[in-house]
């Protein structure tokens, strides 16, 4: 009897330098597809490939990237244990249909002799960046190169960085980038905590008290939708909630305006609740935009 066949998987090209990336997007392009691009640190998960669903459904080609990207990670933090995977990596974006993935190395994102930083003032150094001086002076950094070497027609980004989507929308508006920013919705495990790379660094203690966060924010969202409107009993919620769970330490809890990132006292229309929380070696963080009445 002949073997049964498994289902062809389409190749997944891969480039890493800029020329060869531009090459592989000239290909592209000349046949008038439009390309959304998802960038990534790797460690790749659910989080990540619903953004590469959604981008396919938003444009004909999808270009990932994997780049973990120095610049925005302070001198303490984990550059140099992020978790790094390629191979499965490569092999998550191949069966998710991915038209070309690029790997660039440090040298071809930041060549010698550069001296160029992309920094959106005001909203780059409260909440995480008031804890993570200088990361999103990174990321701009390294999201302007990726857009300019990819140029887009979308970028897909993430709600769980609430801050990061917010201040790379402003960076693309005001410096006339004629790419269109999509946020994917946050990804959750069965418990409610948000996917996240670094999610892998919790042991089963860890893990189990890190739903935490996501439990402060449901206690939030319900008394949001009671009626509550006081930013400080919101919070207060949310700390009660945290009580319950000793191996979580509280970095911040924000009632924010989702626009200038501004400490609201009373929430009106819109606002963005968002924590941040140390669970053993991990940083976590989590939100969720209100639209209410
Ligand atoms: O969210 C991330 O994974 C990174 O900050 C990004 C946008 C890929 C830039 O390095």
């Amino acid at each position: 009897m002949a073997a049964k066949r498994k289902p062809a998987r389409k190749p997944l090209p891969r480039v890493r330098s800029v020329a060869q990336l531009r090459s592989a997007i000239a290909k592209l392009r000349a046949r008038g597809e439009r390309i959304a691009f998802v960038p990534t640190m790797g460690a790749l998960h659910d989080g990540h490939l619903s953004l590469v669903r959604l981008a396919r459904k938003s444009a004909e080609r999808v270009v990932a990237s994997i780049f973990v990207n120095p610049l925005q990670f302070g001198p303490n933090e984990d550059f140099t244990r992020y978790p790094r995977p390629a191979a499965r990596d490569r092999a998550m974006l191949a069966s998710e249909g991915v038209d070309l993935l690029w790997e660039p190395e440090v040298k071809d994102i930041y060549p010698p002799g550069d001296l160029t930083r992309v920094n959106v003032e005001g909203l780059s150094n409260v909440l995480e960046g008031a804890s993570r001086p200088g990361h999103y002076t990174g990321v701009c950094t390294v999201v302007a190169r990726l857009l300019n070497a990819v140029q887009p027609d979308h970028l897909w980004l993430g709600q769980k960085d609430a801050q990061q989507a917010l201040i790379l929308e402003r960076m693309a508006a005001d410096l006339l980038m004629p790419v269109r920013i999509f946020r994917g919705p946050t990804v959750r495990e069965e418990d409610g905590l948000a996917r996240s790379s670094r999610n892998a660094y919790l042991s089963h203690a860890e893990r189990q008290q890190a739903v935490a966060l996501s439990q402060g924010l449901a206690a939030a969202w319900i008394l949001l939708k009671e009626g509550e409107r006081s930013a400080a009993r919101l919070a207060a919620a949310i700390r009660r909630e945290w009580d319950g769970y000793p191996l979580v330490r509280e970095d911040y809890i924000a009632i924010v305006d989702p626009v200038t990132l501004a400490p609201l006292k009373t929430v009106r229309a819109e606002a963005l609740v968002a924590v941040a929380a140390h669970v053993g070696p991990a940083r976590l963080i989590d939100n969720f935009p209100w639209r209410g009445r």
